[in-house]
C-alpha cells in the first residue's frame, strides 16, 4: 500500500508459478478477450505481439490491433463494475528500444489539483465501456469482425475514489474505457476528462520501467494507471504474461 508499483527482478517463473503467486492475493480474473487468454491456463492474459505458435502477429491482424490499444493509458478492467485491484506482469521476451511501461501515481495527481478543481469533480461519475476501446482504433473500428469478447454492459465509476485500504483520495482515470462524464454536455465532459488525463500523465507522476527479461511487476490498479511506449512491433518480439486480481468492491466515491 505504501509502494504503488513493485518490481521483482530475475524471476524465471512458469505460468503455473505465476498463477499460484497471484492466488495468494485473491481470485484471478479471466480476461474478456478470448484470443488473448493462454490456451493452457485461462488465467494468463497474453499481452504480446507474438502468437502462441511463436510467430510475430502481423500489424493488420485484429489480435495485434486490440493489444495495441492497451498501449494507451488505462487501468486494468475499468470496464468491469468491480475493476481489478491489482495486476502481476511477467516479462518473458522484452525489448531494448521502446516497449517501456509507464505507471502514473493517481494519488499525487489528485493531491496537486487546485481546490476549485477538487470541488468541481467531487461527486462526478464517469461512464466506462469496454467497447469504447475498440472505437479508439481507426483500423479496428472499421472492421466487421472486431474479435471475440465476453459481453459487458457499460458501467459508471466515480471520478474521484477513496482507496479502500489507505482511505486516500485519488483520480480514477482509464482513458481507453472512459466514454464521458454522466450528465454533462459531451464536449464539456470530454474536455474536462482530457485535461485531467493530461495533468495526471505529467512526468513528475510517472515511473518509467525499462524491462529486463524475467522482471515481474505487481501494481495496484486502484491508485495508478499505466501505458506502454511504442516499439517496432512488426519486427521485435515482446511477450508479457499477466495475472489479474479480482477487485473486492465497486470503487468508493469520494
Ligand atoms: C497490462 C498492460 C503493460 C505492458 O499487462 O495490463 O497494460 O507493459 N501491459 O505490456
Ligand atoms: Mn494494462
Amino acid at each position: 500500500m505504501e509502494h504503488l508499483v513493485l518490481v521483482f527482478p530475475d524471476q524465471a517463473i512458469t505460468d503455473e508459478q505465476h498463477i499460484a503467486f497471484g492466488k495468494n492475493f485473491g481470485e484471478l480474473e479471466i480476461h474478456v478477450s478470448v484470443a488473448h487468454r493462454s490456451s493452457r491456463n485461462v488465467e494468463i492474459y497474453r499481452v504480446s505481439n507474438v502468437d502462441e505458435a511463436g510467430n510475430i502477429i502481423p500489424p493488420k491482424d485484429t489480435a495485434w490491433q486490440y493489444i495495441n490499444l492497451s498501449w494507451l493509458w488505462h487501468t486494468d478492467s475499468s470496464f468491469r463494475a468491480v475493476p481489478s485491484k491489482g495486476s502481476i506482469l511477467h516479462g518473458l521476451e522484452v525489448t531494448n528500444a521502446g516497449g517501456n511501461t509507464l505507471f502514473a501515481n493517481m494519488y499525487a495527481a489528485y493531491d496537486d489539483l487546485g481546490d476549485a478543481m477538487k470541488k468541481r469533480i467531487e461527486g462526478m461519475w464517469v461512464i466506462h465501456d469496454h467497447d469504447h476501446i475498440l472505437s479508439l482504433s481507426s483500423e479496428l473500428s472499421k472492421k466487421e469482425d472486431k474479435g471475440k469478447y465476453d459481453a459487458l454492459p457499460p458501467v459508471r465509476h466515480p471520478l474521484v475514489q477513496v482507496h479502500p485500504v489507505t482511505r486516500r483520495r485519488c483520480l480514477l482515470l482509464s482513458p481507453h474505457t472512459m466514454v464521458n462524464v454522466e450528465g454533462m454536455v459531451p464536449a464539456e465532459g470530454r474536455a474536462l476528462l482530457d485535461s485531467l488525463i493530461e495533468h495526471a500523465i505529467g512526468d513528475k507522476y510517472v515511473y518509467r520501467h525499462a524491462w529486463a527479461k524475467d522482471d515481474v511487476i505487481m501494481w495496484d490498479n486502484r491508485c495508478t494507471m499505466h501505458s506502454v511506449e511504442p516499439f517496432d512491433n512488426a519486427h521485435v518480439r515482446r511477450v508479457m504474461h499477466r495475472v489479474t486480481l479480482v477487485g473486492e468492491a465497486r470503487p468508493l466515491p469520494a
